[in-house]
């Protein structure tokens, strides 16, 4: 957990490089125009440590910035040491993430599918849920990647704002 007020957002794929630093990106654009970005530190990781140090994939920067938004992240692969104590919300994209990040000693009450805040799939099941990995398929993966994000985020946000009264 934080010292400060501030509340821990932590996105996790596979990779670090297509659909978390999207889930970012989105999250903080959102967020600030909600005027509660202040009220968050916000991160994301791979479970993968391939593209450790690389910026968001170009597909994934290229989607984001149709719409304005920015991609900060620079990849980084999830460190169980540091990084379960000090995030509130652990946002798993898929099934394989959530199951890695469980196995590796992530608290269970920390960590969902983030799809699951998408209020049009309050009553799916668990494989309804999850984000399509965008990176070897076609073109418009990244388009649906970012529809799905988009609307988790708004849900997301709702959730933070009830949960803090
Ligand atoms: P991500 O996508 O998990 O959404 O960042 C991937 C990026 C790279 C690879 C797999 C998924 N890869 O195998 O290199």
């Amino acid at each position: 957990m934080n010292d400060t007020n501030t509340r821990g957002v932590l996105f996790v794929c596979l990779g670090n490089i297509c659909r978390s630093p999207l889930a970012e990106g989105i999250f903080i654009h959102l967020a600030r125009e909600r005027g509660v970005l202040e009220k968050y530190r916000v991160d994301s990781a791979g479970t993968g440590h391939w593209h450790a140090g690389s910026r968001a994939d170009p597909r994934a920067t290229e989607v984001a910035a149709r719409y304005g938004i920015e991609l900060p992240s620079i990849a980084r692969q999830i460190d169980p040491s540091t990084d379960f104590d000090s995030f509130d919300h652990i946002l798993a994209m898929d099934a394989d993430n959530m199951s890695n990040l469980l196995h590796l000693g992530a608290p269970e009450d920390r960590v969902r599918l983030y799809r699951s805040f998408d209020p049009a799939l309050a009553s799916e099941p668990d494989h309804r849920l999850e984000v399509p990995d965008p990176y070897y398929g076609p073109g418009d993966g990244f388009q649906r990647v970012y529809d799905m994000l988009t609307a988790s985020t708004i849900g997301f946000l709702d959730h933070l704002a009830n949960e803090r009264g």
